[in-house]
């Protein structure tokens, strides 16, 4: 079978810090198209290595205007590859091409209408609806301040609003372009189809970049890195080493050493879960170790969140080094690292800011290890990981089951953690997802979990007095869980949840659900 080159077509998007870039990448992606992100430091070495057929400049949260603000490299308007720029992009674009950028006081932010002035190849066949000058007219979506008030030489305007004459500027010649609003976000309705014709028609990307072929390369590549050497991983049962595991089992077979590590925090049967799909389905080698105690046994009296996730962490990488130094001749560390990971490290790395919650603390990388190292997704966003674990056979409970974060429970428990807080906890949390598969609401919130609060409070069963402890109910809307919207689930709904806890477990006198949008709150309570 002859394997397609699905890296062969590639735009590469310059990052100057919009929220919104990481959208642009997954946009080009679900064309098809293969894009990497890269920061606007980027070197004249790494483009020419990376060799794009076109580059998009990303939006930001910077003025143009001001001189200290980031610049793309100069030499990329020499290469002869089309390129793209998205508000701030366009607006450096112009100002380093010749043109010039001023405040305006007419600030345009969110919906907005943009009137075609001029046909052009970047926008062909794109239309929302009529104005009564029977123009054409797109649904957009801006937030800028700055406007373009004189266009490079050779460019044209090929579209404009109200306030701002250059809302989609082009040089047709150089295979320049820009628009001031977002094209990645779902409120400008052929935004979508600007990028399809910047990618396909522009910049002649083949659409290569398909679960299936990204199946295949990766399962190819693998065989070819690996050969006939051991690889451990650590396995949690979340979809990305899930998929990290199926694709180097498909890859290297019974060379794969998979250590599920069962930390006491998981969620009600998890562990029996996992080893019946990972080593009874699909056939995985998988040392299941059993170490509830020894993590129990760490927190205890632990109160404070970021102590508990270091040790947490700490445990885990102590366990998975033990169990790695019983294995002969293991050469490769496996690590389900995704995309994302990898974006936002460079950001934090570019751009230190305060840290909220150390994720991805559980699973680092084993100190003293002489391992090296394999990241089968470090490419993929979340959304492509599912298409491949759906190919790859995991069932929907897998692919499409909420996040868990990686301390489990131990952040569910406020405080002090104890084992019969955990259990207690389980319970609850299965009760509150069982009812939502039931209702046929749980996969129209994005998370959803319970907490246990050690309060006690009143109440009454039958004749007696209880003094029990609370639960509370958590669960959110979101996109990218940057930012988060309590659900709006029945009262009648709760109501059920509720009676279902306080009567079937014993030690709960109070069951309250969480009404906080996430900023301020966090998804997690701790
Ligand atoms: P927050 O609470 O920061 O959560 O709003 C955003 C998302 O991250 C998950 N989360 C974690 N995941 N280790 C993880 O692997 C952690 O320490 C951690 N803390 C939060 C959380 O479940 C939500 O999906």
């Amino acid at each position: 079978m002859k394997i397609k080159n699905m890296h062969k077509d590639r735009i590469l998007i310059i990052d100057f810090g919009s929220q919104y870039t990481a959208l642009v990448a997954r946009r080009i992606r679900e064309l098809g198209v293969y894009c990497e992100l890269w920061t606007y430091n980027v070197t004249k070495k790494q483009i020419k290595e990376f060799n794009p057929n076109g580059i998009i400049l990303s939006g930001g949260p910077e003025s143009s205007i001001s001189h200290k603000s980031p610049r793309a490299p100069d030499h990329i308007f020499d290469i002869g590859i089309p390129i793209l720029g998205i508000c701030y992009g366009m607006q450096i674009m112009t100002i380093q091409l010749g043109g010039q950028v001023s405040t305006t006081n007419k600030r345009e932010f969110g919906y907005t209408q943009v009137e075609i002035v001029k046909q052009n190849q970047l926008i062909f066949d794109l239309q929302d609806i009529t104005n009564l000058s029977n123009k054409k007219i797109l649904n957009v979506w801006m937030s800028h301040c700055d406007i373009i008030t004189e266009i490079p030489e050779d460019f044209i305007a090929i579209a404009k609003t109200e306030h701002c004459p250059f809302t989609i500027i082009a040089n047709d010649k150089k295979r320049f372009y820009g628009v001031q609003f977002h094209p990645e976000v779902t409120q400008t309705t052929q935004g979508q189809n600007l990028l399809k014709n910047f990618v396909h028609n522009i910049c002649a990307c083949k659409a290569l970049w398909t679960p299936i072929n990204i199946l295949d390369n990766t399962i190819e590549s693998l065989k070819q890195t690996l050969g006939t050497d051991k690889v451990i991983l650590g396995l949690s049962g979340g979809i990305d080493s899930a998929v990290t595991a199926l694709l180097l089992h498909r890859a290297i077979g019974d060379n794969l050493t998979c250590v599920f590590i069962d930390n006491g925090l998981l969620r009600l049967d998890e562990a029996n879960q996992v080893m019946k799909m990972f080593s009874d389905h699909f056939g995985l080698n998988v040392l299941h170790i059993d170490a509830e105690k020894r993590f129990l046994n760490a927190l205890d009296n632990i109160e404070e969140p970021e102590e508990k996730r270091k040790i947490i962490g700490q445990i885990f990488i102590e366990i998975f080094d033990e169990e790695a130094s019983k294995l002969c001749n293991v050469q490769w560390l496996a690590q389900g690292t995704i995309y994302p990971d990898i974006i936002e490290s460079a950001i934090s790395i570019n751009n230190p800011t305060c840290v909220i919650k150390s994720h991805h603390n559980v699973g680092g990388l084993p100190k003293n290890m002489q391992l090296r190292l394999v990241e089968p997704v470090k490419t993929l966003f979340k959304d492509e990981i599912k298409k491949i674990g759906l190919k790859l056979g995991l069932p929907d409970s897998i692919v499409f089951r909420h996040p868990f974060p990686g301390p489990g429970l131990a952040v569910r428990i406020l405080g002090n953690v104890k084992k019969e807080y955990c259990d207690i906890l389980r319970y609850a949390d299965s009760i509150f997802i069982e009812e939502l598969h039931h209702a046929k609401l749980y996969n129209n919130v994005s998370q959803a979990f319970t907490v246990f609060l050690p309060i006690r409070s009143v109440g009454v069963m039958g004749d007696q007095r209880k003094y029990d402890w609370v639960i509370a109910l958590r669960a959110v809307e979101t996109i990218d869980f940057m930012t988060a919207r309590w659900a709006y689930l029945t009262h009648d709904f709760l109501a059920h949840v509720s009676n279902r806890i306080i009567n079937e477990i014993q030690g709960i006198s109070r069951v309250v659900y969480d009404i906080s949008n996430k900023p301020p709150a966090t998804i997690e309570w701790e």
